[in-house]
């Protein structure tokens, strides 16, 4: 089984790049560790504080967070970062041509029972117009050059792209390396799966809700098949399971709270696994527009997520087609 590094190399992947990646790497070596020890190490719970975007921080969040962005600016290949724990970018050397945005621990209310948890990440240049701060980062996903995320899973998951289609890696315990398991990862075109949050149902705009009223009718609705649904409440996790064996994820706006009506985040949430996912075959929408195409206007921004197999997701695409939706614009 062939490690990272010469499979980066064998894509003419630059060797600065490898060594952002190898080090995000090492920060979830680090992470994955922690996990392991659960309440060994003394850092599972919630701290006082609350993120940006209001969410209570748990210890491991916090501990993530630091580690990956210090490995990452100690470097000096990093020219800025931007986390889901950081209310603003954080920079790094001014020469380096590196962006790295990431989610720490995606999926944190699994922490504390023992579930599945990741880390997200995606890589961009910085663009050639003068631009500071938060700008640099206000790119489309079609600008990443790469990006992924570790499962902390049952095993700890490397799933990764540079735009030459998706490799799977498991970090091998024993020699502390990720080792290539799975070279060619495509999302089959159909399925019988879903995931969604179905406690939202009555918040959601009236495409979602005809749709996904279709798919729970099954052999006997307008699909003429049945479908299953899972939900883990980690985006990486129910993701991986999309990109291994099939399935359609949602997380749709809804008007929960006024303030709020998307909850995933299109620079380090959506943008990469987008990228994955188109990578592996799949497709990826707001339900009007293309992910990947989205103009960002703010490093923290939220959009309405639709992506996995190519067909299942055209089939929910045309429900936002035909049906008028009354209380959401395009998100
Ligand atoms: O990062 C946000 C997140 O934790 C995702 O990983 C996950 O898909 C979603 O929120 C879970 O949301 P909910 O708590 O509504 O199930
Ligand atoms: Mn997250």
């Amino acid at each position: 089984m062939q490690r990272l590094i010469p499979v980066l190399n064998s894509d003419h992947v630059p060797l600065h790049l490898i060594s952002v990646i190898n080090t995000l790497l090492t920060a979830a070596k680090e992470i994955s560790h922690r996990l392991h020890q659960g309440s060994l190490a003394g850092t599972l719970g919630s701290t006082l504080d609350e993120n940006i975007q209001g969410e209570t921080q748990k210890k491991l969040d916090i501990v993530s967070n630091q580690l990956i962005k210090n490995m990452l600016l100690e470097t000096n290949l990093v020219h800025a970062v931007a986390s889901e724990e950081e209310d603003d970018v954080v920079m790094g050397n001014p020469d380096a041509k590196y962006l790295v945005a990431f989610d720490p621990l995606d999926g944190s209310s699994n922490i504390d029972i023992n579930g599945s948890v990741g880390t997200i990440f995606t890589i961009l240049e910085k663009p050639d117009h003068a631009a500071e701060g938060k700008e640099l980062f206000l790119q489309t996903g079609d600008e990443q050059i790469a990006a992924g995320y570790i499962l902390y899973g049952p095993s700890t998951m490397l799933v990764m792209t540079t735009g030459k289609g998706v490799r799977a890696y498991t970090l091998d315990h024993t020699v502390g390396e990720f080792l290539l398991t799975v070279e060619k990862l495509e999302i089959p075109k159909t399925t019988q799966e879903f995931a969604i949050n179905m406690s939202n149902q009555r918040f959601w705009a009236e495409p979602m809700k005809h749709y996904i009223a279709d798919l729970l009718s099954g052999s006997e609705g307008p699909r003429a098949k049945n479908f299953n649904m899972r939900w883990n409440a980690a985006m990486v996790s129910d993701v991986h399971r999309v990109l291994t064996r099939s399935g359609i994820f949602m997380y749709p706006a809804d008007c929960k709270n006024s303030d709020k009506p998307c909850k995933l985040r299109l620079l380090y949430e959506a943008n990469p696994m987008s990228f994955l996912v188109e990578q592996a075959g799949g497709r990826s929408s707001t339900g009007y527009e293309r992910i990947m195409s989205l103009q960002p206007t703010d490093i923290h921004q939220r959009v309405s997520v639709i992506m996995g197999s190519k067909e299942e997701v055209d089939e929910c695409l045309g429900y936002y087609k035909k049906i008028p939706c009354t209380r959401f614009d395009s998100p």
